[in-house]
C-alpha cells in the first residue's frame, strides 16, 4: 500500500497544468516561451493572470491532493513522506518528458494540508519578500527558509528535515534564477 500511494503521489506531481492550460486553452506550448518552466510564474508571464492563476492553484492542490492520500486510504504513512513524490513528479513529470517545474506550488500545497496556519504564514511572507523584492523566485526561496523555522520552532523534526531538504532542492531548481538575481537580469513581477 505504501509503494502504491508514493507511486500515486509521483503521478498526480506529474500532471503539468502549465502545459495542458497553454496548449490546450491557449495554443501555446510554454516551454518554448520566458524561462521555458512549466510553472505558475511562468505561465503568469507567457499567458497572463487568469491562466497563471489557475495553474498555480492546480500545482498547490496536487501537493494538496498528494498529502492527503494516507488519509484517504486509511494508512499511517506520514502526510510529509506520501507528499515528497508529488514534488518530484511536478519538477520530472513522466506526462512532459521529465521536464517540469521548480517545486513551489506543489510543496506549498502538501503544507496546506499538513499545516495549513504556517501555509497561512508562509503566503504571508511570500508576498512581503515579493512586495519588496518583485522576485517570484527568491520570494519563493525565502518563504520555503520560513517553513524551516517554523518546524525549529514548533519543535518539529521531520517538518524541519523535509524543508530543509526541500529549501536545498529549490535552491538547486532555482540556480539559473539565483545567478539571475545577482546579475540583477532576473525578471521583475510588474504587478505588485
Ligand atoms: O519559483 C518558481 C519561479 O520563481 C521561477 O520561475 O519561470 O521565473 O524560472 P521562472
Amino acid at each position: 500500500m505504501v509503494f502504491f500511494i508514493l507511486l500515486l503521489s509521483y503521478v498526480i506531481g506529474s500532471v503539468p497544468f502549465a502545459l495542458i492550460v497553454g496548449k490546450w486553452g491557449y495554443g501555446i506550448d510554454i516551454r518554448q516561451h520566458g524561462s521555458g518552466n512549466l510553472g505558475g510564474t511562468n505561465t503568469f508571464r507567457i499567458l497572463g493572470k487568469k491562466a497563471g492563476f489557475i495553474v498555480t492553484i492546480s500545482d498547490i492542490l496536487k501537493g494538496t491532493l498528494a498529502a492527503c492520500l494516507p488519509v484517504l486510504f486509511h494508512t499511517d504513512l506520514h502526510i510529509l513522506v506520501a507528499g515528497i513524490p508529488a514534488v518530484l513528479g511536478h519538477c520530472y513529470p513522466i506526462f512532459a518528458r521529465f521536464r517540469g517545474g521548480k517545486a513551489v506550488a506543489t510543496s506549498a500545497g502538501i503544507l496546506l494540508f499538513y499545516a495549513p496556519l504556517m501555509f497561512v504564514v508562509l503566503v504571508a511572507v511570500f508576498f512581503v519578500v515579493l512586495y519588496l523584492s518583485k522576485y517570484v523566485s527568491l520570494s519563493s526561496l525565502i518563504a520555503c527558509l520560513g517553513a524551516v523555522v517554523y518546524g525549529l520552532i514548533v519543535k518539529d523534526m521531520l517538518l524541519t528535515g523535509v524543508m530543509t531538504a526541500f529549501l536545498v532542492f529549490l535552491l538547486y531548481r532555482h540556480r539559473t534564477n539565483i545567478v539571475r538575481i545577482i546579475a540583477k537580469t532576473e525578471p521583475k513581477i510588474t504587478w505588485l
